[in-house]
């Protein structure tokens, strides 16, 4: 059974989240996003990077989803502060209404510091070196975007800002459902490396693997 828990429109079209059976799915367009049954890869990306990271004092998170990587980020006690940036205001309403139970913790933990926008405006507007880890899922990658004005978050230019908001030795990581060599590419480009971690995943009968792309800014 499928019931609509909740549903907006915006000027990037209409957003919806639903039950199906017990998990929660978020939909963009028609187009699905995630949803609370295999949410492993959103949490990986949180972990092996926080993991991996010498410090991990502030962590930018964009997008929210439903929450599972901001969760993730706050298991560890090193993070002082966790900026989340949405560009859907509604969803974090819903959050904050507590219409995503799954992850309602992680919503009302005081190291949160929402922002409402879109990811690459906001990150403009931060003074240089001002995290330490910035964690990117907001697409299903760099090949299946939820909104075509992501494409940009991928190249070579983007990714520089990135790396000027970076503490030395910061991380950035960028979640996808595919390889994608044009992303490797540009994090050589800017960073002069690139780790890719293949994942595996199994959706239902089917065996896939989501990719996680890390670039570290050296030491200068
Ligand atoms: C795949 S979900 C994120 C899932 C999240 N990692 C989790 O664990 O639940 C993508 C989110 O990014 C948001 N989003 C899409 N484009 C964005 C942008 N340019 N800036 C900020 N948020 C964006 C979407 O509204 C959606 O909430």
């Amino acid at each position: 059974m499928t019931e609509q828990v909740a549903r907006n429109d915006s000027e990037r079209g209409e957003l919806v989240l639903l039950r199906r059976g017990g998990a929660l799915e978020l939909r963009v367009n028609g187009v699905f996003v995630m949803d609370t049954v295999h949410t492993e890869t959103e949490r990986l990306l949180a972990r092996a990077t926080l993991r991996a990271a010498a410090r991990t004092d502030r962590v930018l998170v964009g997008g929210l989803g439903l929450g599972f990587t901001l969760r993730e980020v706050l298991a560890d006690p090193r993070v002082r502060e966790a900026h989340v940036v949405e560009i859907e205001p509604d969803l974090i309403n819903w959050h904050r209404r507590g219409l995503v139970p799954e992850t309602a913790d992680a919503i009302r933990d005081d190291r949160v510091v929402f922002r409402v926008g879109d990811v690459a405006e906001v990150l403009d507007a931060q003074p240089p070196s001002s995290f330490d880890v910035l964690l990117l899922d907001v697409d299903n990658g760099p090949d299946f975007l939820v909104y075509d004005g992501n494409s940009a978050l991928y190249r070579a230019d983007f990714l520089a800002r990135c790396r000027e908001k970076l503490t030395p030795e910061g991380t950035v990581a960028i979640w996808s459902a595919d390889t994608s060599p044009d992303l490797s590419a540009a994090m050589r480009e800017v960073f002069g490396n690139c780790e890719e971690i293949p994942i595996p995943v199994t959706l239902g009968q089917q065996e896939t693997t989501y990719h996680l792309f890390l670039g570290r800014r050296a030491r200068e």
